[in-house]
């Protein structure tokens, strides 16, 4: 033991020793420059320093393509021969989108410093179906982009700095990503006649509740992802469409659901709550009772109880809340004392969270009883 810790302390101080050893030798760099900059004959040094900056600016200068076959491919940008639908302009440093072929289908622009999203460039590209704007500087796009392009079927614009939801987009459209901008605006009638949307991801933006009116959402038949997380919520969205199959609202501020609100769902699979304010006051008994719900994550909330859910349910999150207590009797959503031997009447439940709770092992004997697919528990 003692030759032990006799071995560490040397080495610690080893170490140590290293340390001021090293330290001492930085100071002796900048003594060294004054002596040969006190020779006033060596002007070498001034020239070649830092090359000028060609533009007042700190982004870097956008990277050229390499020569293409077609003349009309923008000298930023690659046109591939194998995919001549495709305008591959991402990774290049553009700040001004350039003059967009006619023949492009797929446009890429993301992770460029583009400010600004104006029609010119797409005066003649009325064949685009795909936009990537992600990780730009965008602040605007203009209305009149989207009448160039009547066809436009995914517009991803996460990763900007939008403060409110373009205007005039396309009816077209069947995936809209505005995630990670800022967004506090939606103004009405953003999403009307957009019956072909499946996807709408508003996710780390600004919203709360005055934003999301009742018709916001009206038109959307076909919408089957909407996610809201990371906003300032406090309500649960109105007039969400019940069609819906994923509804995220992770990172918000609610408090309260209403009793009907999934009444209505038809579809509902997956449902995060994750990280709001939800107590068992909020959380009417059944109000996560849907049969179709697959996927439910209540982590990081309040709830001191487990709330009631369907015989179809399979996965659960109910980390990081304040459960004391699991009674599987009162959960079960079958009664126990019915045939068990009906295996279409036992729960589908296989991977439950609690971890983070009030709770301690051993699980429950009607938990295990109640719910025989369970492969998983996290205590
Ligand atoms: C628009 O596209 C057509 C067809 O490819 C082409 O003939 C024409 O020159 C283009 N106009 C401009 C302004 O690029
Ligand atoms: C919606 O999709 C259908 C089927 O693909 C298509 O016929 C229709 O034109 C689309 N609507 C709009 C507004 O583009
Ligand atoms: C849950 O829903 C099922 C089917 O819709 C229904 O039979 C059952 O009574 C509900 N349970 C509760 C506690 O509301
Ligand atoms: C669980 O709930 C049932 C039904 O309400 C009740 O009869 C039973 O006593 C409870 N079990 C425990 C351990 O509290």
């Amino acid at each position: 033991m003692k030759a032990g810790a006799g071995l560490v302390s040397a080495l610690a101080l080893f170490l140590l020793m290293g340390a001021v050893f090293t330290q001492r030798v930085r100071p002796k760099k900048p003594t060294r420059r004054p002596a040969t900059t006190r020779k006033p004959s060596v002007p070498k040094p001034a020239a070649p320093a830092q090359p000028e900056p060609v533009e007042p600016t700190d982004f870097p200068p956008p990277i050229l393509g390499p020569p293409s076959m077609y003349p009309d491919c923008p000298r930023e940008c690659l046109c591939s021969p194998s995919y001549p639908n495709s305008l591959n302009c991402e990774n290049r440093n553009i700040r001004v989108i350039p003059v967009i072929p006619f023949r492009t289908h797929y446009l890429y622009l993301q992770n460029n410093y583009i400010s600004e999203v104006t029609a010119e460039a797409f005066s003649n590209a009325t064949e685009v179906r795909w936009i990537n704007l992600a990780n730009n500087r965008i602040h605007q796009i203009n209305k009149q982009v989207f009448e160039k392009i009547p066809e436009l079927l995914y517009l991803y614009a996460q990763g900007n700095q939008l403060k409110e939801v373009p205007s005039g987009l396309p009816a077209s459209l069947e995936q809209l990503r505005l995630g990670r901008n800022r967004i506090s605006k939606i103004p009405a009638g953003s999403f009307n006649k957009m019956g072909n949307l499946t996807l709408l991801d508003l996710y780390n933006n600004q919203l709360s509740d005055n934003d999301l009116g009742r018709n916001t959402f009206r038109d959307l038949a076909s919408l089957m992802q909407l996610n809201l997380a990371r906003n300032n919520l406090k309500k649960m969205p109105a007039g969400v469409p019940t069609g819906l199959i994923q509804l995220f609202l992770d990172r918000n501020n609610i408090d309260d659901i209403p009793k009907d609100y999934f009444k209505d769902f038809t579809k509902l699979a997956f449902v995060r709550l994750n990280r709001n304010q939800l107590s068992d006051k909020g959380v009417p008994k059944a109000v996560f009772n849907v049969s179709t719900l697959l996927d439910l994550q209540l982590s990081h909330n309040q709830l001191a109880s487990v709330p009631l859910f369907s015989s179809h349910l399979e996965h659960l999150h109910l980390n990081h809340n304040s459960i004391e207590s699991i009674n599987g009797t009162l959960i079960c959503p079958f009664s126990l004392q019915e045939d068990l031997s009906d295996l279409s009447l036992v729960p589908k439940l296989r991977y439950l969270r609690l971890d983070g709770n009030h709770l301690s092992p051993p699980i429950p004997l009607d938990v295990i009883m109640c719910f025989r697919h369970l492969r998983s528990i996290v205590l």
